[in-house]
């Protein structure tokens, strides 16, 4: 992997997006104007990837070192292991669709997942987790369980980051009709550290209680939980965000990035707009964190 840094703002971003659209591949983008946002391009096999940073406007080197120290750790594993999720799922799209296989793997996840720990949900998630299946070959149901290993995998190396999200727009997934493109991570990051600041103080009852009314795949969510962390708080303890959305795969995306990284979280499939709701699920640390009664308390 062969990667440069550079100095880029939202124009950049989009040129780069749009350049990576059409196929084309940049190994460097030297821009002149003030730094808003630091960008690490990285060349990898023909296919261009970039994380974006927000960096100090005026302070073109610190925000470059933020840039460079993120890579440290973005090192060639999660795309290595992103690559191979893509794989699998394009393999299985072949007879299936990718539309049908990514709404198959997220909600086979989640059903894993909840019937762990929400045993009041667990009949009707049972069988849904049956009436899947039945779609799939013995063969193909094994690249299911080896996808949600390879997205563990991605997540755990790529650290905060709205990974589903990113997959979801990267094989092109969203409805546009639903205003469906999520934001990336770091500008979810910089509203989150805006909002809950730098040095975020802790409520007298001992937790945010936060909502997150259109949740997408959950990227807010997770900047929440990526800026207390930065900020020395515990999240798994300090933190409970209830999330909705309309779309059912948004449902099953928050909830599956969410529950890996171990947020205290109901993620509620409903309507924010007209109150209504069809289907609640909690995640393993609200259900072990005992967050029911803890939030009847509050
Ligand atoms: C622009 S995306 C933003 C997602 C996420 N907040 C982010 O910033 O990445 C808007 C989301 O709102 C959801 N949505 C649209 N109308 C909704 C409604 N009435 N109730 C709940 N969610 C809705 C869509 O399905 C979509 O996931």
């Amino acid at each position: 992997m062969r990667g440069v840094v550079v100095q880029a703002n939202p124009t950049v971003y989009a040129a780069l997006r749009k350049r990576r659209e059409a196929g084309l591949h940049s190994e460097a983008i030297a821009e002149s104007q003030p730094l808003a946002w630091a960008a690490w391009l990285v060349v990898d096999e023909g296919d261009v990837a970039f994380n974006v940073f927000v960096g100090p406007a005026d302070a073109g080197d610190t925000g470059i070192e933020m840039a460079r120290r993120q890579c440290k750790t973005g090192t060639s594993e999660p795309w290595r292991h992103r690559r191979a999720l893509i794989e699998k799922l394009r393999h299985l799209a072949r007879r299936h669709g990718m539309d049908r296989v990514f709404a198959d793997f997220i909600e086979l996840s989640c059903c894993s997942l909840s019937n762990a720990v929400d045993k009041s949900q667990f009949a009707v998630r049972e069988s849904r987790y049956h009436e899947i299946r039945k779609r799939y070959t013995t063969e193909e149901l094994q690249h299911f369980s080896e996808m949600l290993a390879l997205l563990a995998l991605v997540m755990e190396e790529a650290g905060f980051d709205d990974v589903l999200g990113g997959l979801f727009m990267t094989l092109d997934l969203g409805s546009k009709r639903s205003g469906q493109v999520f934001t990336p991570y770091p500008v979810s990051r910089m509203m989150a550290m805006v909002t809950m600041g730098a040095s975020p103080e802790l409520p007298p009852h001992g937790f945010f209680n936060a909502i997150e009314p259109a949740c997408g795949a959950g990227g807010i969510v997770v900047a929440m939980a990526d800026t207390l962390h930065q900020a020395g708080m515990n999240y798994q303890r300090h933190l409970h965000v209830t999330c909705i959305d309309i779309d059912l795969r948004c449902v099953h995306m928050t909830y599956l990035q969410v529950s890996l990284l171990h947020i205290p979280a109901i993620v509620v499939h409903g309507n924010a707009l007209s109150g209504e709701v069809w289907d609640r699920w909690y995640t393993p640390a609200h259900v072990l964190g005992r967050w029911g009664a803890r939030l009847d308390r509050h």
